[in-house]
């Protein structure tokens, strides 16, 4: 018997126009075709002679099954689906239909799954340039995937500015989960962010929206549409939805040339080698910003911020700031020797945003099995100690001395800060911090020996 071959094949958006020849073979060398009945009236054209195997939409396993029984057989099966066959289709739930039965890719039937232009590329190209830079792709459909892990999903999609692509947005059944993204979104998106709704593209009845992000959800959506979120630089002009590249960072855009400060072929400014630097010109340049003021108009975590003060020289200096970073390892020491720093603020701000102060005496504190305890009569404190990563201490001019306690992902876990009466430091308790300053520049590598 001669050996059985199923091709996963992804005929692209609908018309035959957009086919890959690879998928346009794959069809043809087939004996059975097997796939939704809407995907083989799709390429009805192309099936004479062919055993064809319709099925409803919620018999996928079914679908995997049949393509591998009829390879058994020996005969060669294109199960077909529309898009990518990988994207939100059928060749997930092939193979673990075949690796269950015991397949392997060395066994008798061979398994080739031919790529397909997917929704969100097809979609795009019909309202300009909208995923020029980076994008995901989210599906709204619950039916297999927990709400709360999609919402989790359009809540990071949203913080970190990526154009979205949402399949399966809206179904006669589900209805309120278009509802639901919109209200995310806006919590991250301006109102007027463009949104390009792209429904039954390059097939019969394709309609396209251009409307605002605050509009969405009122809007004409079904199973056969994808909606494309732009990110906080996607523009609309002339009725085409683009977002940049970018190249307005570094290029003027008339004469073509790089702007100050860049250089071609070289990272941004901003690149990964540089942005620390223009945190650094950022407060020489506003000497009056907080930490977290800088942090906000960067948009990144404190840590962040602290690491650039840190690495300032004598020619880029922080403005009036500057930090010291001390590792983990040295906090047993850190926190004996903060004892002697007198009276202190300690800030502890939730991730909701409420801010606690707490004044205490720095007697207070106590570090006992990796639990830190400030406790008084007014409150208890407790913190995990194997949720800090680092220790930075932070001097600003004459008005602050401080030291902050950072997670693994540069957050704020909680911060002290000297206090000051009539807007002086207390003598004893100032020099306890600096001491602790050399203590930590001198004993890099080495555990913090302690101030008796
Ligand atoms: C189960 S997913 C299949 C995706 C497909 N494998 C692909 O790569 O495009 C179905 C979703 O794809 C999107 N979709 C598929 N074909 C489309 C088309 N011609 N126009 C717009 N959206 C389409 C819709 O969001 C639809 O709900």
């Amino acid at each position: 018997m001669s050996k059985g071959k199923i091709f996963l094949v992804g005929f692209g958006p609908g018309s035959e126009l957009h086919m890959s020849v690879r998928a346009l073979q794959a069809i043809e060398e087939s004996d059975v075709v097997i796939g939704y009945s809407t995907y083989i009236r799709l390429v009805k054209n192309l099936l004479d002679g062919k055993q064809v195997v319709r099925k409803g939409m919620t018999e996928e396993i079914d679908r995997c099954i049949q393509a591998y029984e009829h390879a058994q057989q020996g005969k060669t099966v294109a199960l077909i689906s529309s898009g990518d066959i990988g994207v939100y289709g059928m060749a997930g739930p092939t193979y673990e239909v075949l690796l269950q039965s015991g397949w392997t890719p060395d066994s008798d039937i061979e398994v080739e799954i031919v790529p397909g232009t997917t929704a969100l590329s097809a979609s795009a190209s019909l309202v300009g340039a909208p995923l020029t830079h980076d994008f995901c792709s989210i599906s709204l459909s619950d039916l297999l995937t927990p709400w709360p892990v999609i919402a989790k999903r359009l809540d990071a999609a949203g913080r970190s500015d990526f154009v979205i692509a949402l399949y399966n947005p809206k179904s006669g059944r589900r209805t309120e989960q278009i509802a639901e993204a919109q209200r995310i979104l806006l919590q991250y998106r301006k109102a007027d962010t463009p949104v390009a709704i792209v429904k039954s593209a390059y097939r019969n009845l394709q309609d396209i929206q251009m409307v605002r992000l605050d509009e969405m959800k009122d809007c004409n959506i079904g199973m056969l549409t994808t909606v494309l979120i732009g990110n906080s630089s996607t523009f609309m002009q002339e009725g085409l939805m683009i977002t940049p590249r970018g190249y307005r960072n570094k290029y003027d855009g008339i004469t073509g040339e790089t702007l100050d400060g860049e250089k071609r072929g070289r990272s941004l400014g901003m690149g990964l080698d540089g942005w620390k630097a223009c945190v650094r010109q950022h407060l020489r340049n506003n000497p009056g910003d907080s930490l977290q003021t800088v942090t906000r108009h960067f948009d990144t975590e404190p840590g962040e911020v602290l690491s650039a003060i840190a690495e300032a020289s004598e020619n880029d200096y922080a403005g009036d700031f500057s930090a010291l970073m001390a590792m983990r390892e040295s906090l047993t020491g850190i926190m004996q020797a903060l004892q002697q720093w007198g009276l202190l603020r300690a800030v502890v701000r939730s991730e909701a945003g409420a801010v606690s102060e707490l004044f205490m005496h720095a007697g207070d504190l106590e570090l006992s099995e990796e639990k830190l305890k400030i406790e008084n009569e007014h409150f208890h404190l407790h913190v995990d100690c194997s949720s800090i990563a680092n220790v930075w201490l932070l001097r600003c001019a004459e008005d602050m001395r401080g030291i902050y306690f950072t997670d693994s992902l540069n957050r704020i876990v909680f911060n002290l800060s000297l206090l000051r009466k009539d807007g002086v430091f207390d003598t004893h308790a100032q020099e306890k911090f600096e001491w602790l300053w050399r203590e930590l520049s001198y004993s890099e590598d080495e555990d913090l020996a302690v101030n008796e």
